[in-house]
């Protein structure tokens, strides 16, 4: 597929993908939706030996500003209820990828682009940036997974005032909530993204993986985290990366992980 809204870029076998749609404020359009999608399900395939992605939004004002609410206004019950179903699709998808994915958050990132960036694993908010879900202001409630993971993140009752007064809040106070991870100048967040997951590349892959499947296991319903715990401890016995990591320990060298 030809992305006409997505750049993408591999610095240091890291990939850095770029909502590009700076005139709309990196408004997430059906045709952008269709392009991660592919990003993510076939294009990521093909691609060997990264470490992590990182997903930001061109231009210094805003990550992502939210669905397309000139595209939205257009659309029957099927079609919102067909896209809805497409983002929490894809965000699901993104949000238990087995490496890691960090929104580099660097100005508005609000509807989507807020439930885009809490799929992400982490995120490394710019001092300029702005989170909420304001889309009671327009009539509508958040289509990508924002009534699930703003609860999950904040708790219900931080969560519930954001999400039915349509608040917009500062990156400080997303620190304070516990949104975002870390907060810096615009120009250091792409740094320190990459700095995390340079350091998660430096551990056992299979490891962080597993990790990965245990923590999004807590928040499945039809899976006991706990027993995903155990199952997933018991198979790190014998394996390559434990007897390489565990023997490291031992001969006080630093591991190396294939
Ligand atoms: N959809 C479509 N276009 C958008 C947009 C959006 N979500 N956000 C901004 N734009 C466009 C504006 O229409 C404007 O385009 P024109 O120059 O062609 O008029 C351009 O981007 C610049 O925006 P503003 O002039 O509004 O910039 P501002 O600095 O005055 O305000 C803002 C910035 C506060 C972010 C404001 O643009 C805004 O409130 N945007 C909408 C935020 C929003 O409501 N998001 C939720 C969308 S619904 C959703 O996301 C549903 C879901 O959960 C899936």
């Amino acid at each position: 597929m030809d992305y006409n809204h997505l750049l993408i870029e591999n610095e240091e076998d890291i990939l850095v993908l770029t909502i590009n749609r700076a005139n709309a404020l990196n408004a997430l359009n059906k045709k952008t939706m269709y392009e991660l999608d592919d990003f993510f399900r076939v294009h990521l395939p093909s691609i060997q030996n990264y470490k992590g992605i990182i997903i930001t939004g061109s231009g210094e004002k805003a990550f992502v500003a939210g669905a397309d609410i000139k595209e939205l206004i257009a659309m029957s019950k099927a079609e919102g209820k067909a896209l809805s179903t497409l983002g929490n699709k894809l965000f699901h998808f993104i949000e238990t990828f087995h490496k890691p994915v960090i929104a580099a958050v660097n100005g508005f990132c609000l509807g989507g682009g807020c439930e885009l960036a809490m799929a992400c694993h982490m995120r490394v908010a710019s001092t300029n940036a702005r989170f909420g879900q304001p889309e009671v202001n327009l009539g509508i409630i958040p289509g990508y997974g924002g009534t699930q993971r703003l609860i999950q993140l904040i708790g219900k009752g931080k969560a519930i005032e954001l999400l039915m007064t349509g608040d917009i809040i500062k990156s400080e106070q997303a620190l304070l909530f516990g949104l975002v991870n870390h907060v810096l100048e615009q120009n250091e967040i792409i740094e320190k993204s990459k700095a995390i997951i340079n350091k998660i590349a430096s551990k056992g892959p299979l490891s962080v993986a597993k990790i990965s499947d245990c923590v999004d296991a807590y928040f499945d319903k039809k899976r006991n985290g706990f027993d995903v715990e155990i199952e997933g401890f018991g198979s790190m016995f014998q394996t390559d990366e434990f007897m390489e990591g565990a023997s490291a320990f031992i001969e006080k060298r630093t591991a190396n992980f294939k």
